[in-house]
């Protein structure tokens, strides 16, 4: 056995590497809101964080940071083009974001995904101490609970998918289906983030495996005696102090002015913040935008839309295509529109550090998150949280999961270029009083579910599981 209580797994360890003036390198918590959520029980507990430090065919040994214990996973270059690349973001990915684009399906990937979640799992099976609580994260590591339960049977193991969960009738494409369902099975609780994905699962389940399903509760039946797989719902959220604090920050306040003053001062200034990824509607909001210019509805003088797409995922070829399809978009809407004075469009290819990120959102009167497909969508629950004026308009695209939680922004379907052109305008020409009235109430939800809370509430639904199952054997 390990030393270690409790163990997250994820893909990647929640650090990024900053290399120093004198070439040096040292690790800095990266800006994601798990690590945020789970760092207090990583200190509470003795805990281990299993992941891969994000180079190719580089050994690090354990190491500390932010009082954890981080164990780096290797992966060679070949890993990353078939695992991580290949089957996680060229497989996987758009299979369970409704086929935007085309997943393809090779063998030589699937293997490769099997050998490294193996790897993930045996790593975890050496560090954790007996009785010790496993929390594996996201897609790319779905086969990791049953290795690992095979490994030690002795664990909690809860799994957690940020993504959507496709319907039967997309996830049946998938050669490799039933190892999946199976892969997941391993836990003793899989969550989702909408109930829609949780039902999703369980009728894959029912389908690709011969378990009985009672509820949400799968009944596996092994030699060594049955077993209950739990599945349910638990949202995500984000670090609402954090966002909340740097919005009262003098620094971001002042440069949220700033931005609006480089801007030349516009009566709206609209924004679009998202990993440049071809879920996320940016097409189809740029589309949108362009011909309110063409309509004269939008003028370049009166409005600016900030676009901020971080690079993600550049050697897969759809994002490749994408960021050619954006940027040729965007160069004639500007070449078109554009004064010597004034530009349509501001396309950041960046990725920002969080307090320019909270300037952003406070300097801007309309949010627009179009995703055609997204688990939850936390652009849109930082948006609200940083908005300490109780002002701005969301438009926000029914298709992310923060469309459950945030009922009061303009609800649009982004593929329909007409509606969404019109829910643009309706956030652009929102009552200051309708506007905070919507406000209120969506940051009264989000203030009120932070990240801690949503994992505290899976925690405790993987504790209370086992006990069931303890108490009824
Ligand atoms: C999504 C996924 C995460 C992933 C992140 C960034 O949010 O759910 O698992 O880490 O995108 O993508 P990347 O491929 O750079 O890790």
């Amino acid at each position: 056995y390990g030393d270690y209580d409790f163990i997250v797994v994820s893909n990647r360890l929640p650090v990024d590497r900053v290399t120093g003036e004198g070439g040096g390198n040292s690790w800095r918590r990266s800006p994601g809101g798990l690590v945020t959520a789970l760092a207090p029980v990583m200190a509470k507990t003795e805990g281990a964080w299993i992941g891969w430090h994000g180079a190719a065919d580089e050994v690090l040994k354990p190491f500390d940071h932010d009082n954890m214990r981080l164990v780096p996973v290797e992966l060679s270059a070949d890993d990353v083009e078939l695992y991580y690349e290949g089957f996680s973001n060229a497989t996987l990915w758009p299979l369970y974001h409704d086929v935007i684009a085309p997943p393809e399906f090779h063998r030589t990937w699937w293997e490769v995904y099997k050998a490294v979640n193996r790897r993930f799992a045996e790593a975890t099976a050496e560090s954790a101490a007996e009785g010790a609580t496993v929390w594996v994260q996201d897609y790319q590591l779905q086969l990791v609970p049953k290795l690992l339960r095979e490994l030690r049977p002795d664990l909690k193991i809860g799994f957690f998918n940020h993504i959507p969960f496709p319907p039967l009738e997309i996830f049946a494409q998938l050669p490799w289906r039933r190892q999946v369902i199976e892969g997941l099975l391993g836990a003793d609780l899989v969550g989702f983030q909408r109930p829609s994905d949780s039902s999703n699962f369980l009728r894959c389940v029912r389908r690709f495996s011969g378990h009985t399903i009672k509820s949400q509760h799968v009944n596996i039946r092994t030699d060594d005696g049955d077993r209950i797989c739990r599945a349910g719902a638990f949202p995500i959220s984000i670090d609402v102090d954090q966002i909340n604090q740097l919005a009262k920050s003098p620094e971001v306040i002042e440069r949220a002015r700033q931005i609006r003053e480089e801007l030349g001062n516009p009566k709206t200034v609209l924004l679009g913040v998202d990993r440049l990824d071809y879920t996320k509607g940016i097409q189809h909001r740029i589309k949108a935008y362009g011909e309110l210019l063409e309509d004269g509805r939008v003028t370049v003088e009166d409005a600016a839309l900030i676009q901020v797409a971080s690079p993600s995922r550049e050697r897969v070829e759809s994002y490749r295509l994408l960021r050619e399809e954006i940027e040729g978009a965007v160069g004639r809407i500007n070449g078109t529109y554009d004064t010597l004075s004034n530009t349509a469009i501001r396309y950041l290819h960046h990725s920002y550090p969080k307090e320019e990120m909270v300037a952003l959102y406070l300097a801007a009167d309309v949010m627009l998150v179009t995703a055609l497909r997204d688990g939850m969508n936390l652009v849109a629950k930082e948006y609200v949280a940083s908005r300490t004026g109780v002002n701005g308009a969301l438009v926000l695209s029914e298709f992310a999961g923060a469309a459950d939680h945030l009922k009061q922004a303009i609800l649009v379907n982004p593929h329909d270029i007409d509606g969404l052109k019109d829910a643009i305008m309706r956030a652009v020409e929102i009552a200051p009083g309708e506007s905070t009235r919507r406000m209120r109430v969506m940051r009264r939800q989000i203030l009120q579910n932070d990240v801690e809370q949503w994992s505290q509430s899976f925690l405790r639904a993987l504790d209370g599981e086992t006990l069931g199952k303890t108490a009824g054997s």
